[in-house]
């Protein structure tokens, strides 16, 4: 049994460069244990000094794999690395590993991957910063957030492009980060105690966050990547504000103009994690491979801020294809598309008019949740004619695979993605419209549409039209007969 002992609790080059040393040395899966830091046990097993060092090379492994595990290692389940290497091992002697979705491992990895998106979008959601004016009238801001996971770093960048002008600081246990207004860098973690519990703060507090804000120090952390904070505490104080005076409204306005009109910087963008790899498209043989490879999409920016991918649902070889517009803020959190307010009205009308549920494949026009923050809210925004037209790759994989006999456009994005040019309902509905490939399309409302009619009985009648519809697309599917 040998030791592999790791230093960083997500540190994906340095997982990965001990793999590569215990690939090369032929140490089977079953005969690493993997320690983590503060893991003391098994000071008597052969430690991983006597393999050969230096980045040995193991040939080539799937970009998808990569992808899926720099997300995986950020969660907090201490069987990571292990699960991790085990996969590894097997997906060097076979390739096709990364397109079996019933393979535990790889099921397993995908669950911690999402879990860390989830655990991402939350922080994104639910930091609140505290303000702190110092004496100077300088303004900065802290806030404590306790992730479930590893999910500081991969998190960061987005309250960069978010909050660019201000200077901030998030501390969580593990770790804490810091942005000045022009870089970002990465602390050791804090104490809840760290930040203010309300934002009239204590004196020594605020001495202590200038500190944690001199720009001199923060090139220091960046250096080391790590600084205790105890240091941060001993700055002088002609030190710690001289560098950073500027009128806090002034920085306030600034951050409003640049956040609403400058895309974030080259640099930002960097930290941003631009796109390594794209999804394996020359590998999607199957509608599963195709629910796999879709997570690590990036044909368009809405995945930067979607806590993940929502595929369709439905039977493989469903008779009817639903296809609404992308999913809605509990789409994008559960990974199901229309379970959320829409979902209920488009089951309850395809219920009523007697459509067979066994034989309909729910999906979207876009894969990604496209939204606004608001406080803790997010507000659905519309996809644009780009992200439309970018998505419609794997609606395409979809229809491909599931091969409907019947396809329903709910409301006007569907219809466009799946006409190719700009749809109106009103102009559309009520008539059978035949696709290139002999697909029947029909279209209708987008069932949110129903939602938003405020006045009863406009609601009433638009929720008859839905369902006139949707009788035309039983009789449809009925005509077909049954496939399977
Ligand atoms: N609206 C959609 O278009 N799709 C969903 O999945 C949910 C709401």
């Amino acid at each position: 049994m040998l030791s592999a002992r790791i230093n960083g609790l997500n540190d994906f080059e340095e997982w990965r460069a001990k793999a590569r040393q215990l690939l090369a040395a032929g140490m089977r899966p079953g005969d690493v244990v993997w320690r983590l830091p503060g893991d003391d046990s098994g000071l008597f097993e052969a430690g991983d000094d006597m393999l050969p060092s230096g980045d040995v090379p193991v040939g080539n492994v799937p970009a998808a794999f990569v992808e899926l595990a720099r997300e995986a290692i950020n969660h907090s389940d201490p069987e990571r690395f292990a699960v991790l290497y085990r996969f590894l091992w097997r997906l060097l002697e076979d390739r096709g590993l990364m397109q079996s979705a019933s393979d535990p491992d790889l099921n397993w990895l995908t669950r911690m991957a999402s879990a860390v998106r989830r655990d991402s979008h939350k922080m994104k959601a639910f930091v609140r910063f505290k303000s702190i004016v110092d004496d100077s009238g300088l303004e900065r801001y802290a806030a404590w957030f306790e992730p479930e996971h590893f999910t500081l770093e991969r998190t960061a960048p987005f309250f960069v492009r978010r909050f660019d002008g201000m200077m901030w600081a998030i501390i969580t246990p593990y770790r804490s980060a810091y942005w000045d207004g022009e870089s970002l860098a990465l602390g050791p973690g804090g104490q809840k105690g760290d930040v203010p519990s309300d934002d009239a703060v204590e004196a020594d507090w605020k001495t202590y966050f200038s500190s944690i804000f001199n720009p001199a120090r923060l090139k220091v952390s960046m250096m080391k990547s790590e600084m205790p904070v105890k240091y941060w505490r001993n700055l002088p104080e002609a030190e710690l504000i001289a560098p950073l005076i500027r009128n806090a409204r002034q920085m306030e306005a600034e951050m409003i103009e640049r956040t609403a009109t400058q895309p974030p910087s080259r640099h930002l963008r960097q930290q941003a994690r631009e796109p390594e790899v794209a999804e394996p498209e020359g590998e999607i043989q199957s509608l599963a491979d195709a629910r796999a490879a879709v997570q690590g999409c990036r044909r368009c920016p809405l995945y930067e801020h979607a806590t993940q991918a929502v595929f369709g649902e439905g039977p493989a070889h469903a008779d009817v294809m639903f296809v609404g517009e992308q999913p809605g803020d509990q789409e994008d959190l559960a990974g199901k598309p229309f379970i959320g307010p829409a979902g209920k009205v488009l089951d309850a009308a395809v219920e009523k008019v007697g459509i067979d549920r066994a034989r309909v494949y729910v999906t979207n026009a876009v894969k990604h949740f496209k939204f606004e923050p608001r406080g803790k809210r997010r507000i659905h925004q519309r996809p644009d004619a780009g992200e439309v037209s970018a998505c419609k790759f794997w609606l395409n994989l979809e229809i491909g695979f599931v091969k409907p006999k019947v396809i329903v456009a709910l409301g006007a994005t569907a219809a466009t993605s799946l006409l190719g040019k700009t749809a109106t309902i009103s102009k559309l509905r009520g008539a059978p419209i035949e696709l290139e490939d002999g697909t029947v399309l029909f279209v209708t409302n987008h069932p949110s549409y129903l939602l938003r009619i405020p006045d009863v009985e406009g609601k009433a009648r638009e929720q008859q039209k839905f369902e006139d519809d949707l009788i035309l697309v039983r009789q449809a599917i009925a005509s077909i007969g049954t496939r399977h």
